[in-house]
């Protein structure tokens, strides 16, 4: 299947709308919580974002977000520092190297897209994977948006790391893959600053299946935007010589099997943005893809990026 279809065939809002139950397991929780989708998402609703979180909506919070893997607030009017407020209660933020970012805010990352200026984020990705510690979650809030097109989408990698082959789950046992900012982001910075950038963040090895340092889920850890190569693939060593052209068509077709797991729509949850909507997603455990179809109309977001661990 390609991308078109999946596109097609991803579930649309009114579908999600139909779907959406209240979850039962949650009513312990300071609000009120609505599955987008029997994969992935939630909408929470009962909270006000400008305020400060207690530690009990915070630790609800957090486990929703590792039970959901992407959480959907409606109508949150909150400015800039009560954006990075709200990220920080979650860890450490980080400076992106190649995005603009708002000027008394440099932890939040500017997405402006308009008829001069194309969206890129129309790639299955996991935010920073390229870094040595990648991130936790983003936390994305929507400032402009056009009344239609401009979605979002959300992926659940450990459902489609457990619904593998067998065979290809053992394949993938202590395999390493590289990811790399450059092949992206080298086209968004000047080349003054390529070599600088490169030193200061050269190729990264993660494990391609990862272990949820929160939920212990294992997930399916590639993605089509930063991962460049697998490490080592084991045909091609003393004992198994296999001929190099082999040995390169073999991986290039495995990590292409790997990647296109996240275009099942069985997987993903769909999200048709307003002013004011926020996204909280858990990039351990998730993908995204921003839908590039609104062009040339005006969109406008911004994202604050926190901090994870090291892969494992
Ligand atoms: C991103 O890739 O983090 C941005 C997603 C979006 O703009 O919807």
């Amino acid at each position: 299947m390609d991308r078109g279809q999946a596109f097609t065939q991803s579930a649309s809002n009114e579908a999600i709308q139909r779907t959406r139950t209240i979850d039962a397991t949650s009513e312990n929780w300071p609000f009120e919580v609505a599955r987008c989708s029997p994969a992935i998402g939630a909408e929470i609703s009962g909270l006000d974002l400008r305020q400060p979180l207690d530690d009990n909506i915070y630790k609800s919070l957090r486990s929703a977000l590792v039970r959901y893997k992407v959480l959907f607030f409606r109508d949150q009017d909150i400015t800039p520092a009560q954006h990075v407020a709200l990220a920080r209660r979650f860890g450490e933020l980080e400076v992106h190297p190649a995005f603009p970012h708002h000027e008394a805010h440099p932890e939040l990352v500017i997405i402006g897209r308009n008829d001069s200026k194309r969206g890129h984020e129309n790639l299955y990705h996991s935010d920073v994977s390229w870094r040595e510690i990648p991130s936790m979650g983003s936390i994305l809030r929507c400032v402009t948006c056009p009344d239609i097109g401009g979605d979002t989408i959300w992926i659940n990698m450990a459902a489609a790391y457990e619904n593998l082959p067998v065979e290809v789950k053992q394949t993938l046992e202590n395999l390493n893959a590289v990811h790399d900012f450059m092949p992206l982001f080298s086209i968004a910075v000047d080349e003054a600053r390529h070599a600088a950038l490169r030193k200061q963040f050269p190729p990264v090895l993660h494990p391609i299946v990862r272990t949820h340092p929160e939920s212990g889920e294992k997930i399916l850890f590639v993605n089509e935007a930063f991962t460049t190569h697998i490490d080592n693939f084991g045909m091609h060593t003393k004992d198994h010589y296999r001929f190099g052209f082999d040995f390169k068509l073999a991986e290039m077709d495995l990590l292409q099997y790997l990647f296109r797991q996240a275009q099942a729509p069985e997987y993903q949850v769909r999200l048709r943005w307003k002013p004011n909507t926020i996204a909280f997603w858990d990039n351990r455990a998730c993908q995204h893809y921003a839908v590039q179809d609104y062009y040339p109309a005006v969109r406008h977001m911004m994202r604050a990026t926190i901090i994870g661990d090291r892969p494992v």
